[in-house]
């Protein structure tokens, strides 16, 4: 068991991406918060977690709430008894080309997907700090290193998360906490089920796997840096891509 004992939040772990990452944490033996601003869909998981064995609690917060953030740490304490693992994995995306774009547009993007990451981390390293061990993992994505027309504003949350991930690496290195990324490439999630079917089959010829990207193979890498394997690793980008960009 990878993660005996240990205690994961998971932001945005009601679907998708962050549901299989909270279920292959479970199923390698964390107890999971499974925090989500749906609390429909967080409860489904936290279910589905405690039927692998393990504790779970479904808390409803808006990731992009400072003072929320902090209370959500502080539920999880109460409820869980710890924190070893934090996965910054809520992101939105609105989607317009630069013109279009409004600047509510860019503000909600920006605030769910970077200051989201901000605010759950900095009350999470105060924890974490106090008792020297902790693993953060922050869901980017390929866009934030290639960029993507009609992206501007999800392209630069990701990128300033990548920035974000390795000045957290450097800051609490000293204290035995990890921080790094994965950048996904096109997983298959509710996120890209609304590009239209020519989109979908024109981006998998770019792709050398010749496949969109499941939410078990984000899950497949972020249990990997999440973990004591890689204990020796801060402050890197793992693409997760099927070979799209290298
Ligand atoms: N799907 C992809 O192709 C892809 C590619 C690269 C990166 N990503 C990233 O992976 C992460 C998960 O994506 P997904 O495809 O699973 O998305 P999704 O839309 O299927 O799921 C996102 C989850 O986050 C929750 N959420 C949204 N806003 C929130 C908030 N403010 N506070 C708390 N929870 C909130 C939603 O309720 C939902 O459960 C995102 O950060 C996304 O940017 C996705």
């Amino acid at each position: 068991m990878l993660f005996k004992d240990r205690v994961a939040i998971v932001t945005g772990g009601g679907q998708g991406i962050g549901k299989a990452i909270s279920l292959k944490l479970a199923g390698e033996g964390a107890d999971v918060a499974v925090v989500d601003i749906n609390p429909e869909l967080s409860g489904q998981a936290a279910k589905e977690i405690e039927a692998l064995g393990r504790r779970a609690i479904a808390l409803k917060a808006d990731v992009g709430d400072f003072n929320g953030a902090e209370k959500m740490v502080g539920d999880v304490l109460a409820g869980l008894g710890g924190l070893h693992i934090l996965i910054n994995n809520a992101g939105i995306t609105r989607d317009r080309l630069l013109l279009r774009m409004t600047e509510e547009d860019w503000d909600i993007v920006l605030n769910v997907n970077l200051k989201g990451a901000f605010n759950c981390t900095k009350a999470a390293v105060r924890v974490m700090s106090k008792n020297r061990y902790g693993r953060i993992v922050n869901v980017a994505s390929i866009v934030g290193l290639t960029g993507n027309p009609g992206q501007a504003n999800y392209s630069a949350s990701k990128a300033g998360l990548i920035g974000f991930t390795k000045t957290v690496a450097r800051e609490f290195a000293g204290r035995n906490i990890t921080c790094n990324a994965v950048a996904p490439g096109f997983i298959d999630t509710a996120m890209t089920k609304s590009m239209p079917e020519a989109y979908r089959e024109a981006l998998t010829s770019r792709i050398p796997i010749e496949r969109l990207g499941t939410p078990g193979d984000v899950a497949e890498g972020v249990s990997f840096l999440a973990s004591d394997r890689a204990g020796y690793i801060t402050g890197h980008v793992l693409s997760i891509n099927g070979g799209m960009f290298m």
